[in-house]
């Protein structure tokens, strides 16, 4: 019969810092070897059988093991580092491109960032040069895949302002869906601005190019400004044009949540 392995106790994770917040999601030891780019997942796991992996200086040999970011794993005598992931939220300004660069060399939300993350992030999903509001970036592909993927639904809420004030039935054709030359759309939700008498909070599912100008086209009138002010449960709130913060904890988990990357249980705040 083949010998079970000894399941050695890990020592307590270490206390986590402001640095780690967001990041400490608990991963199985195969992917986190893989992350870090030394093999493929099957090939960690013959390296786990084999004995030649350390977790906070014990030789573990189950599969099934998880770690933390911040256990300490040895690989063939190695420390290793998987890929550290950030998350960033910019108020983007006007006369900003949401690409990581532009031919043009017009300013990028790379470029507003980049100097202080010390790291490359990309941002998810697309506003347009002059509309301002929330983007977030990072470089965490799995979760930026899922928050742009139409099947998790992620909600988005614009602020839009018109010309004149839109008549309840140009509201009621945005809520009912109006067509667009690539197919129909609607908005989930819209409301009156609770102070400005041009402007509707307008909430999508999509994210179509242009759609919010092309929907707000379709029922005769026009945007004279464009601000996004919620994405997948984050708010612009208390963040000044042109200014970024880092996600805190709570936020990357609820956002992971959001998108099936955590279920209900695992969600420890
Ligand atoms: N819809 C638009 O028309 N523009 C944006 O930037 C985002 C959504």
């Amino acid at each position: 019969m083949k010998k079970k392995p000894n399941k050695k106790k890990l020592p307590k994770p270490k206390q986590e810092t402001k640095a780690d917040a967001g990041t400490n999601d608990i991963i199985r030891l195969n992917k986190y070897i893989a992350s870090a780019g030394v093999c493929s997942r099957r090939e960690a796991d013959k390296l786990i059988e084999d004995g030649k992996v350390q977790v906070n200086g014990n030789i573990v040999t189950s599969l099934g093991i998880k770690v933390k970011e911040s256990d300490n794993v040895v690989v063939d005598g190695k420390q290793i580092n998987p890929e550290k992931h950030i998350y960033v939220l910019l108020n983007k300004p006007k006369n900003t491109i949401s690409t990581t660069s532009d031919e043009k060399d017009r300013q990028t939300v790379i470029d507003l960032i980049e100097d202080a993350t010390g790291r490359r992030v990309y941002p998810v999903g697309r506003l347009d040069r002059n509309t301002t509001g929330l983007i977030l970036l990072t470089n965490d592909g799995e979760l930026a895949h899922r928050l742009m993927h139409p099947s998790y639904k992620v909600r988005k809420v614009y602020q839009v302002e018109t010309p004149h004030i839109l008549t309840d039935e140009q509201l009621t054709a945005l809520r009912q869906g109006v067509e667009l030359e690539d197919g129909p759309a609607r908005a989930y939700k819209v409301d009156r601005h609770p102070v400005l008498a041009n402007a509707i909070r307008m909430s999508i599912i999509e994210g179509r190019n242009h759609q919010v100008k092309r929907m707000i086209e379709a029922i005769g009138s026009e945007v004279i400004n464009l601000k996004r002010i919620i994405y997948a449960g984050l708010t612009i709130d208390g963040l000044r044009t042109g200014r970024w913060r880092y996600l805190n904890r709570k936020e990357v988990l609820e956002m992971r949540q959001l998108v099936k990357l955590l279920d209900k249980k695992t969600l420890k705040l």
